[in-house]
């Protein structure tokens, strides 16, 4: 299959050369480590980035324009690496190319619900299978933490909370789709507007309530201090914490209080790093395994609806002074 890259920065390409990033965590890395996938074609509005790009991964045709390079190029699968804003316009470019069977989009798909919409109606109606790098799904460590979860580790899920920085859309989206892995369907929020950020995309606190019955708080914190992205699930035998933005995880299980006779508390029972490795390998091939089985993708076009839509009805609520407001489905 050939491949192409629109967007040739950090997510594209750059982190492949940030010796702090452990693992395949590019677009481009992704493609070229993915069997019976070729990195044929690479495109940035920005020539001196897409000249880089093309010849860090050894690519001979680089592009300027997206149209352009899916006239000439005829890929088999597109990678979306470009800015939150562009992704409807690109992704719709991308559909109206008839060669295209997949697309491995960058999150959010879009940035409005509406156009989101648009998109999967008309990727369904051809047959293009398209997955969302929301990049936890495709975590291997935290695939088994969700596993675990669902079979009983917290017994009865209660509470859900969470930290975040940089947008209602643009990371609460990440979060949303998070808590969906570990606690289901989120039914309806409240949205509150703490921060006061202002701009496009403001990053707005929530209350949820769970359709499990469960219920849980997102606190928004300011980008500018540092960047925080936390899950912390509390359940009637147990608990969990994803932290350093997934990176280390703790669970607590119930047992019989150290400190004081007869009390029961939540002793420390095992953590450590889970497996945030190679999370855009894990999503690119399991994306080439769902064309070639007729299946959708571990982190489908369905679940990046879904954290849209929760996004959106906290932005409403938060509109409406905290109003409480259900999900659509
Ligand atoms: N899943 C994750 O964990 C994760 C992590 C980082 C970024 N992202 C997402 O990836 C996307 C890109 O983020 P980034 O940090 O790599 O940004 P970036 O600014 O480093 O790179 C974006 C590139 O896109 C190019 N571009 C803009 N418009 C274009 C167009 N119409 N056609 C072709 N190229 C165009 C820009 O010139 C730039 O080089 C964002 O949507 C972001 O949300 C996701």
């Amino acid at each position: 299959m050939k491949a192409v890259l629109m967007g040739c920065g950090k997510i594209g390409s750059e982190f492949a050369d940030d010796a702090r990033i452990a693992g395949i965590y590019t677009h481009a890395a992704a493609w070229r480590a993915c069997p019976g996938v070729e990195l044929v074609a690479v495109c940035d509005t920005d020539a001196e980035r897409a000249r880089r790009c093309a010849e860090r991964w050894g690519v001979s045709e680089c592009h300027l324009d997206a149209a352009e390079m899916l006239e000439r190029v005829r890929p088999d699968l597109v990678s979306i690496c470009t800015p939150d804003s562009t992704h409807a316009k690109v992704i719709s470019l991308t559909l109206d190319s008839p060669s295209v069977r997949g697309i491995l989009a960058e999150k959010p798909l879009a940035t409005t619900l509406a156009e989101a919409r648009t998109l999967a109606e008309r990727a369904a109606a051809r047959g293009v299978v398209i997955a969302v790098n929301y990049s936890r799904r495709y975590a291997a460590g935290h695939q088994k933490l969700a596993r675990r979860v669902r079979d009983g580790l917290l017994g009865e899920l209660r509470h859900v909370r969470g930290s975040y920085t940089k947008g209602t859309i643009h990371n609460g989206t990440h979060w949303f789709d998070w808590a969906r892995m570990f606690a289901g369907e989120i039914a309806s929020v409240r949205g509150y507007d703490v921060l006061r950020e202002g701009g496009d995309d403001p990053s707005l606190d929530a209350r949820l309530e769970f359709a499990n019955g469960a219920v849980g708080e997102l606190a928004a914190f300011d980008q500018r201090d540092y960047s925080l992205f936390e899950i912390d699930l509390v359940g009637s035998a147990g608990r969990l914490r994803l932290f350093d933005s997934g990176h280390c995880y703790r669970i607590d299980r119930v047992g019989d209080s150290t400190r004081y006779s007869g009390y029961r508390t939540l002793l420390e029972s095992e953590g450590g790093e889970s497996d945030m490795r190679d999370t855009l390998l894990n999503a690119a091939t399991d994306l080439v395994n769902a064309i070639r089985h007729g299946r959708q993708p571990i982190c489908a076009v369905q679940d990046a609806l879904a954290a849209l839509a929760v996004a959106e009805a906290v932005r409403s609520s938060a509109a409406a002074g905290g109003r409480v407001t259900a999900v659509e489905r």
